[in-house]
């Protein structure tokens, strides 16, 4: 399938489980994928495994001239920019806001919201150029509620749906879609590895049994769904939220014979 033929999509966070699951599919349905990452080892050895068509760019995603940088990079070596996916984010170690410093706060709000607005900014002007194209914004279940131990990452999530909201109206006109997805728990170093400061993971606190989806997600399952907002499909789709927890946000599916 070559759905994405004469596409060029940024990945933020590509080479992580999320984000490499996005990549190494877009390229496989024809799109040029420029994965951005800090993680430069991960982000040269998928470029190189994935051949022609596939660019890693070093990039910071809390830095704005980092953000230029990449985006003359994806332009220059694909000729336009129609796709980003701003999926780069952190989690906080688990705290009680009275226990959480600053400079914590200030980390995860840089480069999960800081990170996105820069990202807007940035690749804006050149999906304009490429004559319009998709923007998804990825944010999280906890970006619908509150989640103890989590403000920072709560609070970036949930700033994350008003910014997207926003571009959906700033971008309409230059046929520029922007929309959220907003998965619940799924299966990435995300949660099975403890954030920096921290010894606890969140696969530690989460078992999927109660949920009407009785397992965790799966990066592919995230990705179904990123390539529908990202294609021609959901041309009529902007300033819109996806949910895809398996039922998470339902709450416990209650069975007949535990009652
Ligand atoms: N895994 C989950 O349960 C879950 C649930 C809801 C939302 N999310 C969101 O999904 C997205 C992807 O997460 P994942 O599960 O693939 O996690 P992951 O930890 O596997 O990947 C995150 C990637 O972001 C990169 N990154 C971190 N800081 C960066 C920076 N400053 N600039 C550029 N890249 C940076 C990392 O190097 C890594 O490749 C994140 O935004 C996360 O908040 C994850």
């Amino acid at each position: 399938m070559s759905r994405f033929a004469d596409q060029t999509v940024l990945v933020t966070g590509g080479t992580g489980g999320q984000g490499a699951s996005h990549v190494r599919a877009l390229h496989a349905e024809g799109a040029n994928v420029v994965i951005g990452d800090i993680d430069a080892e991960g982000g040269a050895g998928l470029a190189a495994e994935l051949g022609a068509g596939a660019l890693f760019v070093r990039l910071d995603v809390s830095q704005e001239e980092s953000w230029s940088a990449a985006v003359a990079e994806a332009e220059k070596a694909f000729g336009a920019l129609t796709i980003l996916v701003n999926n780069a984010g952190v989690q906080n170690p688990p705290a009680l806001i009275e226990s959480t410093d600053r400079a914590t706060w200030a980390r995860i709000l840089d480069i999960n919201l800081t990170g996105t607005f820069l990202g807007i900014k940035a690749a804006a002007p050149a999906l304009r150029r490429a004559g319009g194209g998709s923007i998804i914004n990825i944010a999280s279940t906890m970006g619908l509620g509150g989640t103890a131990l989590y403000a920072p990452y709560v609070a970036s999530k949930w700033a994350v749906r008003g910014l997207t909201r926003t571009a959906a109206l700033e971008l309409g006109r230059d046929n520029i879609r922007v929309n959220a997805i907003h998965p619940g728990v799924v299966a990435t170093a995300f949660i099975t590895e403890p954030a920096a400061g921290s010894d606890a993971p969140i696969a530690d606190f989460y078992s999927p049994e109660p949920f009407a989806v009785p397992r965790l997600g799966q990066p592919a399952d995230i990705t179904a769904l990123l390539l529908f907002l990202a294609s021609p499909h959901a041309a009529f789709v902007t300033g819109a939220e996806y949910v895809i927890d398996g039922g998470l946000l339902l709450g416990p599916a209650l069975q007949k014979e535990a009652a």
